[in-house]
Parts: structure tokens; sequence; C-alpha cells
């Protein structure tokens, strides 16, 4: 089992933890899927929002250092040997200023509020070294899912699980990060077998500080 470092500052005031905890000790965790792949640069690698390791197997082979983060200790513990594992909060990243090289973003400011998607994005600017490279993944407006739950706020939906799922315009998404520079913003948008014409959409981007 990988050591993992406590560096629990979390607010957790929206209760959004709490469920994913048990949503990681179910039988059935959630996102298993196929890794994507992802090949960072050189130099130190921050995931966040790391949650069971599938991102995180595909960087095994990385020669710098990997870190992974999340606030879910059920999660971390089913992360796959190898990189440095610490439980924290987005919203208050326990590493100093410019330390990492590469940061990862992958389907985790969909689970935001809209004032926490802010905190979020300064923390990765803060941490990031100028030059340094984000790499994002989140769920785009046309995605099949849009539109299920509660809207709890524009465009963002409570599901019956209690977790929030947030839909971006890409306009929406290169304001959020702006000043980072955007190198590529596509959306990805592949047919599922559930429904004809019903599609898994996504925005995937890479920016630099
Ligand atoms: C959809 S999963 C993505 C997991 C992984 N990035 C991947 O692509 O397989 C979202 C993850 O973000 C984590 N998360 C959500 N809000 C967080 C926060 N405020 N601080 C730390 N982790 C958070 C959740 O616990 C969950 O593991």
């Amino acid at each position: 089992m990988n050591d993992i470092c406590v560096r629990w500052q979390c607010t957790g005031v929206k209760g959004q933890r709490e469920i994913w905890e048990r949503e990681y000790a179910s039988p059935d965790p959630l996102w298993r899927g196929p890794a994507p792949n992802t090949v960072p640069g050189e130099g130190r690698v921050l995931e966040l929002g790391c949650g069971n390791g599938k991102t995180l197997s595909s960087l095994v082979r990385h020669s710098g250092e990997v870190i992974g983060l999340d606030h879910s200790i059920n999660a971390l513990h089913q992360c796959p040997p190898g990189p440095s594992l610490v439980r924290g909060d987005i919203l208050r990243l326990p590493f100093q200023d410019e330390r990492f090289d590469t940061v990862l973003l992958h389907h985790v400011l969909q689970h935001l509020y809209a004032d926490e998607r802010e905190l979020a994005i300064g923390e990765v600017r803060r941490v990031l070294r100028p030059g340094g490279t984000l790499s994002i993944r989140t769920f785009s407006v046309r995605d099949m899912r849009f539109g299920k739950g509660e809207e709890v706020e524009r465009n963002t939906f409570r599901r019956g699980n209690g977790l929030i799922y947030h839909y971006f315009e890409a306009d929406e998404l290169r304001a959020l990060l702006s000043p980072l520079v955007e190198m590529e913003l596509r959306e990805s948008v592949v047919e599922t077998r559930f429904a004809k014409g019903s599609v898994r959409a996504e925005l995937v981007g890479t920016f630099q500080r």
C-alpha cells in the first residue's frame, strides 16, 4: 500500500467530500474506465483530484516526481503504487508557489461550484512554475448527461447520489483559465453505445502559465 501524506486543510463546507468517500467505499466505485494516454513533459507533475488513480496509472513510467492529491482517503487507498499521495483540498493546496512543471486537472473542475472553480484555478496558477503546463479535461454542454438532475447553478446539476456536475462552454473555460495561455482546446465527442446520437463530450486542453 502507498504511504499517504495528510495535509488536511479541507474547507468541506458544501458536503461533496462525504459523498465522494461514500462512492469510493462502494464495492463498484466510480471512475474505473480506461486511462487516458497522458504524456506530461519533464519534471514534477501534480494530478489534482486523482481519485482512485486511473490517470496516475498512466504516469508510472514518468521519469520525474509524480504527486496525486485528492480529498477522499478511500480513493487514495485504491491508487496504484508509485506516485506520492497527498490527502488535501484543491481549494487550498499544501504546496509552495511555482513548485510544479505540469498540473493535471482531469474531470475535477466539473464537480466544483462556481466560486470553488475560481479558487481552484487560482491555486493551480500559484503552484505552476512560469512556463509550466496545465492539462485539463472536463465535460462540455454537449455531453449526453447535460440536464440530468436538479439545476443548482447555471449548467450545474445535482444528480441522485448528491454529486454535482457542471458542463462547460469552451469560452467559459477559457475565461476561467485566463491569464493562462491557451496552447490547445478542442472538444472530444465520442458516440456511446447507450442510444443513437448520445455522446460523451468533453473539452480537452493544454494551457501554459
Ligand atoms: C471524477 S473524479 C476524477 C478522478 C481522476 N482525475 C480521473 O480522471 O480518473 C473527481 C475527483 O475529484 C476529487 N475532488 C473533488 N473535489 C475535491 C477537492 N475540493 N479537493 C480534492 N479532491 C477533490 C474527488 O474526490 C474525485 O476523486
